[in-house]
């Protein structure tokens, strides 16, 4: 029988927000593909939790560190190296949300949202990226964005700008890092249900949680949903894909 064209056999793969929702799922399936992964999250107990459900805990590392913290990520990405050998991908899956309208975000509140959804992901994987710390044989980044960033909602300037910028940003990263043979790609999910979204203003009362899932075609999304778009972009099956922004909506956009 031949392998999974989706394995991730031999594969080193950093996950950021590991610690909940779709990273916390990204790693789980991560590891039923074969890949080592190494965790990254805030919450130290959380990422535990996530490395009890992967398979063959023992291969992966925890690092638990804020994205804010830059000389921390830097000195984390060179520890999980040591340890795990060079990296093959990332994907950056930690963010905040928020619904907000425009007269309340205030410059503060951007300066935050663009530290941690833009700068955070950016800094992370420009670490990453050292020549010292990547294969050689080239590799897969992928950016967790979200429909957001490609579509308008009331209240959502601030999330979608920031959610935006990923995908803007991606297709340059993917023209510069051609010739390393490093694939960029982002990923635009619709409302999946992960404790990021049970936070969520719509979560408030019985009809604007309608409105929501009305929105989607197929319904709300399952972590395992964006978990899997992540598995095919970051594995060989996607080697020849790079700057696109796969929208996994269950049809959102669509409308
Ligand atoms: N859920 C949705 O409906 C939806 C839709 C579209 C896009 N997305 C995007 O998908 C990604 C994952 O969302 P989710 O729903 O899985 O959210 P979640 O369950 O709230 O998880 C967010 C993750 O981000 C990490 N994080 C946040 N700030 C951080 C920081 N400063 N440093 C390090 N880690 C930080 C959290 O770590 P700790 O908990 O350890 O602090 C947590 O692991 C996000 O980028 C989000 O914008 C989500």
């Amino acid at each position: 029988m031949s392998e999974s064209i989706f394995s991730l056999k031999d594969k080193f793969i950093l996950i950021t927000g590991a610690s909940s929702g779709i990273g916390r799922q990204c790693a789980i399936t991560f590891s039923e593909y074969g890949a080592r992964v190494a965790l990254f999250g805030r919450d130290q107990n959380r990422l535990e939790e996530t490395l009890g459900m992967m398979k063959q805990p023992s291969d992966h590392v925890i690092c638990s560190v804020d994205l804010l913290e830059y000389k921390q990520i830097a000195d984390a990405v060179k520890v999980v190296v040591n340890k795990q050998g060079l990296i093959d991908g990332v994907v950056n899956c930690a963010g905040i949300s928020t619904t907000l309208p425009l007269n309340a975000i205030s410059p503060g509140k951007m300066e935050d949202f663009f530290r941690v959804n833009v700068i955070g992901a950016v800094n992370l994987t420009r670490n990453a990226l050292k020549l010292a710390h990547f294969s050689v044989n080239g590799g897969s980044i992928v950016f967790i964005s979200s429909v957001m960033g490609v579509t308008g909602e009331s209240g959502k300037a601030l999330y979608s700008m920031t959610k935006g910028a990923l995908i803007s940003a991606v297709r340059s990263m993917a023209v510069e890092l051609a010739t390393r043979r490093i694939r960029v790609n982002a990923i635009s999910p619709g409302v999946v249900d992960t404790p990021m979204s049970k936070h969520a203003v719509y979560r408030k009362d019985e009809s604007s949680i309608n409105r929501i899932k009305s929105l989607h075609p197929l319904g709300l999304g399952q972590s395992a949903d964006v978990a899997n778009a992540s598995l095919f972009l970051i594995s060989d099956a996607a080697r020849w894909i790079t700057g696109t922004n796969l929208i996994v909506d269950g049809g959102y956009s669509t409308k």
